[in-house]
Parts: C-alpha cells; structure tokens; sequence
C-alpha cells in the first residue's frame, strides 16, 4: 500500500514535469514575433485560403462563377464583402459603440482618416495628371493622402492642403528610382501610425467608400495584403536574401499601376526589409521593380499571401469592358494614356469624352453631385 501510494505520486510527478516543460515549450511560440502595437487578432479561418485560387470560385451565391476569363470586373460590393468573415455581423449603432469601448473584439469602425494613400509621381506629371487627382478624389482625402514626388512645385502646394513630399529621388524611371520611392512611402506610413497602408499611382482614381468598405472587412492587425495580380501566374526569382541565388522562389505580387494596400500589422513584419532604406538594398539583391518587391518580401520572406482583388484597376487591363453599372464599385480606377486614349472605363454622365477623356471628372460628379464645379442637372442625371 505504502509502496502503491509512492508509485501514484511518482507518476504524478512525472505527468506535472511533462506538463511544465510542454507549457515552457509553448510560450515563446505564443509570442508574437515582432513588437506589434496592436494585440494578435484571431485571423478569420478562410481569409487566407482563396489566394491562391481564383477569387472568384470561392464566392457564395456563384455570381461571377460562370464568365471564367474576364476574372474581374463583375465583383459586386455584396459579394466582395460576403467573402471576408471578420465583419459579418454588422453591428447596430448602438452595438458598435459598445464594441467599441470593450476592445475585444476586432470590430472597431474603420474611418477614411484610418488609412494612409501613397500617390507616387514625378515632376513632370504635376500638371498633366496630378491636378485631376488633387480636383477630384484626392479633394476628398486631403488629410491621409501623401503626394511622393521628385521636385518641388511651389504651385502644387497653392492647389491643394494635402501632404506632398519631396522625397529628392532621382526622376528617373527605373528601378533604383522607383524603390527609392517606395522606400520613402513605407517609412512615412510607420511613422503616421494609420491603419493601412495603400499605394496608387498618379493615373488612379480611388472609389474612397469602395476602398472603406473593402478595408472594413478585415482588421488592420490581421496580415492583409490586398491587391490585383499583374500575371495570371506567380513570379520566379532567384533567392538572394535567404540564400546564395542558387535556388528560386515563386510568389505573386499585386501590381502597382493599379494600387494596393498593407494593413499595419504585415507593415510592421515587412521592417527589416522594408525600412529605413532596407528597400532598396532588398530590391538590389533581387533586381526587381518595387511593386515585385513588396510581393518578394510579403510572400517569399514573410509567407503571407496576396489576396487578390480584382476591384483595383491599371491602364494595362481593357477598361472598357468593365461593366458600367460596377463602375462605382470599384476601388481604383484609371486610363489610357498617351498611346491608348480610348482606354477609358465606360461611363456617362455630365461631361463629354472631349470634355473629360479620362472620364475620372464624369466618376466624381456621380460620386459627389454636389461638388462645385459638377454639372447641375434638373432630373435623371444618371445616364
Ligand atoms: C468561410 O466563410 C464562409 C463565408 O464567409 C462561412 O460561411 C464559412 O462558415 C466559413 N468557413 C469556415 C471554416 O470558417
Ligand atoms: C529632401 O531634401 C529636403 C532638403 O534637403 C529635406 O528638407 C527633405 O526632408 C528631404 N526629403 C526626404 C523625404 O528626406
């Protein structure tokens, strides 16, 4: 009996070692690795899932499943929104405020002061495309948009009360210029300490409520890397950051023509390659543009996937095929350009082709029928 009694405590001994030493095991693992400002949020179980896929076949109610090429354009905000669980309950006024105050929940309104927007152009386009921008969405979103540029432009400043930063890269169109940029727009998002990060270029209109009401549906803690993929299959490069270049890596990357945004946690993760000119040395090693770079760092290094989206837009897709009654749903627009005029989204309204080629002025009056200079219509001023 003695010896009985002796042999259960032993056991029992042994089974709190084995249990100390599993709980020892486990609690740098439930630390999270990088010094975040906000707690780990519970990410939502299929969010990450339907990246790699084609978006669309994941959707509930099957919408879009059937027009198998045109992966894009017919995304309603319903069904962009359904797809991502983190917000699903709507809350009542009343419950968000409640939310609010407990904090436990990832359901803290997103408001359009929460998010940052990079527009990255060039001394030479200050006239010709970004004075659109600063007449139109951009009179929106004075407060969080961000003008990177390359020269100064005492007249810029007279136009407009938003952010413009000088950023002294070279105006050069190449790599070394371009992630220069990209560079300084990263180290201004950290020190703002929004919520998300969004760059676009000076040829996008951004859809402000799209854009909110895209964001609102994931938490800016979660690693959310939100954007349109330029190829329909991920990049190939040769690994010179982890390794010797010998091996290669696949990943995708949301083109940067058409815009896409970081939420603040995955920012954070990006820092030793992203920060404080770590861009351009990351960027070097790998000898890619810096929208593939972003891409590199997010899926290569930090094993975090693209979402991918196709309410964002470039002059390199067909925007004339875009429906014309998503048109406003979208998140980016944009144009044409120089050799490709009439790629423009289809859209009527107030102003004529001649009048408004790029059509952004024509989105803006639906957007906002009150803006000054929109034109005034008496009745049925839609279509
Ligand atoms: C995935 O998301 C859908 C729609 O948001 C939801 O109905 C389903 O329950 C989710 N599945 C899991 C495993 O969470
Ligand atoms: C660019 O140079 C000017 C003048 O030297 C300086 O004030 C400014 O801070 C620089 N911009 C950046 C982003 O470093």
């Amino acid at each position: 009996m003695h010896i009985a009694s002796v042999g259960v405590s032993k056991s029992c001994f042994l089974f709190s070692l084995a249990f100390c030493s599993l709980l020892l095991l486990f609690i740098p693992a439930l630390q999270s690795p990088t010094q975040q400002l906000d707690p780990p949020q519970p990410r939502p179980q299929n969010k990450s899932a339907p990246a790699r896929q084609s978006n669309h076949a994941k959707l509930p109610g099957g919408t879009i499943g059937a027009g198998g090429t045109n992966l894009a354009a017919g995304l309603s905000k319903t069904s962009e929104v359904q797809k991502t669980p983190v917000r699903t309950e709507s809350p009542s006024p009343k419950r968000a405020v409640e939310v609010k105050i407990s904090g436990s929940r990832p359901t803290d309104r997103l408001e359009l002061k929460d998010i940052f927007i990079a527009v990255k152009t060039t001394r030479k386009y200050h006239r010709s495309r970004l004075d659109l921008l600063i007449q139109t969405w951009v009179s929106q979103a004075k407060e969080q948009t961000y003008i990177f540029t390359d020269g100064e432009d005492k007249e810029l400043h007279k136009k407009t009360a938003t952010n413009i930063i000088n950023t002294n890269c070279s105006a050069a169109h190449n790599r070394q210029a371009l992630c220069c940029k990209m560079s300084v727009e990263y180290d201004k998002f950290i020190e703002s300490q929004k919520k998300w990060f969004c760059h676009v270029d000076d040829d996008d209109y951004v859809i402000l409520p799209s854009l909110l009401r895209l964001l609102s549906s994931y938490h800016h803690s979660q690693d959310i890397y939100l954007g349109r993929p330029s190829l329909d299959h991920p990049i190939e490069a040769a690994e010179r950051v982890k390794s010797d270049g010998t091996d290669s890596v696949k990943f995708w990357f949301a083109t940067g023509g058409a815009g896409f945004c970081i939420s603040r946690g995955l920012a954070l993760k990006m820092s030793p390659w992203a920060s404080l000119g770590n861009f351009i040395s990351t960027a070097e090693k790998i000898r890619l543009p810096d929208d593939c770079t972003i891409g590199y760092i997010i899926e290569a290094l930090l094993e975090v996937t693209l979402t991918h989206t196709h309410l964002f837009h470039s002059h390199l897709e067909n925007l004339q095929k875009l429906p014309v009654s998503t048109v406003l749903d979208q998140v980016t627009l944009s144009y044409g350009g120089f050799q490709n005029r009439r790629n423009v989204v289809s859209i009527v309204g107030g102003f004529s082709l001649a009048e408004d080629p790029t059509r952004f002025k024509t989105v803006h009056c639906l957007l906002y029928p009150d803006t000054q200079w929109c034109p005034k219509f008496k009745s049925g001023h839609k279509n």
